[in-house]
């Protein structure tokens, strides 16, 4: 006894086939008008449930990897700031570095892109199938540094495991808190044993850490590991927001 369209299809639900279930109909009417057999049938439809797993899949880990944007380098204009270095920006976008367990630190003038890319890296290696954790540097410390040990731990495990963590911004509020600059020390200190990629993006030059993090000691044990397998970029033009700002006061000024 065959099941009717209605059985199939609540059977289709109990076995959690969601992606057979949504094209089923469409798979049937196509078969029937291009004659198209069994075998090729079963196959289209066996695609569209893998199809619908694999998006379904990518969507969990972007919204589990704080990256609020799915920014690419596509739509970045490299002629605006000219010095950017662009060939290793493209080689960081690889993910070769990741595999290597090497780390990447962008710094330079505000406004220049260095998030943008950071993110744009980040949304690649997540579509890659890499395990990315994205902050906002001085967000995520004060939340690591605040709160009992037992949510710290909770907080931290994602931060350790990522196989690329992003910390965004990083001093963009001047001062880091003593419990912040710790929480930064002890992560970038436990992924350098691991040998698992950061990449860190700040408007503060590497020769002014320490009056951020407000110990040297602590700035030579943090520079030390991040520097020791890792690429530096500099960020040297003017700020595309700057650019930005000047055609939407155009626009207002000179409605079309
Ligand atoms: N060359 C560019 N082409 C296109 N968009 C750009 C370019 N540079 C920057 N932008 C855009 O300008 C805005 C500011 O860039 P972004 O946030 O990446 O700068 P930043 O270097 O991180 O600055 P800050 O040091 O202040 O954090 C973003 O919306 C970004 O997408
Ligand atoms: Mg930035």
């Amino acid at each position: 006894m065959s099941m009717s369209m209605m059985e199939i299809e609540k059977t289709l639900k109990q076995l959690r086939l969601s992606g057979v279930r949504a094209t089923l109909e469409t798979r049937l009417i196509e078969s029937q008008a291009s004659s198209l057999s069994f075998l090729e049938t079963f196959s289209a439809l066996l695609q569209d449930e893998l199809d619908r797993r694999q998006s379904r899949l990518l969507e969990r880990r972007y919204q589990l990897s704080g990256l609020e944007e799915r920014a690419s380098l596509a739509e970045f204009d490299w002629g605006y700031n000219p010095k950017i270095p662009k060939r290793t920006c493209f080689e960081l976008h690889t993910l070769k570095f990741i595999a290597e367990g090497d780390s990447a630190l962008l710094i330079g003038q505000p406004g220049t892109g260095k998030s943008h890319i950071a993110k744009a890296i980040a949304y690649s290696a997540l579509r890659s199938g890499l395990r990315v954790l994205y902050g906002e540097a001085d967000e995520l410390l004060a939340n690591l540094a605040q709160g009992a040990s037992a949510d710290k731990r909770k907080l931290l495990k994602p931060v350790i495991d990522a196989d690329l963590l992003v910390l965004d911004d990083l001093f963009l509020a001047r001062h880091l808190p003593a419990e912040a600059a710790d929480a930064l020390q002890s992560i970038l200190h436990k992924r350098y044993k691991l040998r698992r990629s950061s990449l860190i993006t700040s408007n503060r030059i590497i020769e002014d850490w320490h009056k951020f993090l407000g110990d040297a000691a602590l700035t030579t044990a943090i520079l030390d590991r991040l520097l020791h397998r890792s690429v530096l970029l500099e960020f040297r033009g003017k700020s595309y927001r700057l650019k930005e700002a000047a055609s939407r006061l155009a626009k207002a000024t000179h409605p079309e």
